[in-house]
């Protein structure tokens, strides 16, 4: 099943409160303290077992991120890209990624999303193989009408999405973590733009709710789901993950590490990767993984 998911890395938008410093750069390619913020939903995808991906950018970014990230195979994975030419909403995804999906079951990830839990690796396995409907992610937030929030019923069955609602029912946000089968570029088409004039997500939900096909898994309080929009939430992401790396000396979304856990690249692969890196810490933390292979799931 995972073998015929795709992905979907949506890494487009304004980031207009970053401003001045994306005025001239894509937001998630700044740095979250040691690595492109574009390797931590790079890698969640990555660890979900999926290997080909869409990488959707501004017009002006896209060589930025070719750069970056190439054609994936040095972490075995098939990495193409396609433009967004204006930030006219999250579902346009679909639109643009119609040839690239078919109707194949596709998991489409936002290019500033963080996520970092014990066992959310696994977790992303399970969700990525059912055929039928939409999976999402529900976490508890001080501000959720910032969000999609969900609404439950008494037996925790998810009754309502509502974007940015005034007064929220519940303190859940949808994170931008989806999956969905192959019925989603159909229901895509079939919307029209919201006020703000954007392809909602929120609308792609309740198509899927309405239908009696949408699971909210919800994250627990030991995730981090982290902001990365603002100045101080990015220092702050930035500053989490520094504090766990020092800690542990194991590096949080490093893709080279993960691609080799996942088994689709192998150590003579891995070393290689090492050796381009030079005389750098990076290299010698790849090593390190040579010599002392750790299981995804730890
Ligand atoms: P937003 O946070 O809504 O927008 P933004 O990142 O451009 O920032 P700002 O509000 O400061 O202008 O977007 C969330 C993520 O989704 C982000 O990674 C950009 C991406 N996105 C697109 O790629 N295309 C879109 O049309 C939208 C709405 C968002």
């Amino acid at each position: 099943m995972t073998q015929d998911l795709r992905g979907i890395l949506l890494s487009g938008g304004a980031g207009t409160r970053l401003h001045p410093v994306t005025i001239s750069m894509s937001k998630q390619l700044m740095p979250v303290y040691d690595k492109p913020m574009v390797y931590y939903p790079l890698t969640t995808l990555m660890l979900a077992g999926i290997r080909d991906i869409l990488v959707i950018t501004t017009p002006r970014d896209q060589q930025a991120y070719r750069s970056l990230l190439g054609d994936g195979s040095q972490w075995g994975v098939s990495l193409v890209y396609a433009v967004q030419q204006e930030p006219r909403g999250i579902a346009e995804a679909f639109l643009i990624g119609r040839s690239f999906i078919g109707h194949r079951p596709v998991a489409l990830i936002l290019g500033d999303n963080i996520f970092y839990a014990q066992g959310f690796s696994e977790k992303l396995q399970q969700v990525a193989r059912p055929a039928q409907g939409a999976t999402v992610f529900g976490y508890w937030v001080r501000d959720p009408e910032r969000y999609g929030v969900a609404s439950f019923d008494a037996d925790g069955h998810v009754t309502k999405i509502v974007e940015k609602p005034e007064r929220p029912d519940s303190h859940y946000a949808i994170t931008g973590l989806y999956f969905y089968d192959g019925d989603v570029v159909g229901i895509t088409e079939e919307l029209q733009p919201s006020g703000r004039g954007e392809l909602e997500i929120t609308d792609v939900n309740r198509a899927y709710l309405e239908r009696g096909d949408l699971r909210v898994e919800l994250l627990g309080r030991g995730t981090a789901w982290l902001d990365t929009g603002t100045h101080d939430s990015l220092l702050d992401a930035a500053n989490f993950v520094r504090v766990i790396e020092k800690r542990q000396g194991l590096k949080i979304a490093c893709p080279e590490e993960i691609a080799f856990r996942m088994r689709f690249i192998d150590e003579q692969q891995l070393e290689r990767l090492a050796d381009a890196c030079g005389a750098s810490g990076y290299a010698d933390y790849l090593r390190a993984v040579l010599r002392e292979p750790v299981p995804v799931s730890e």
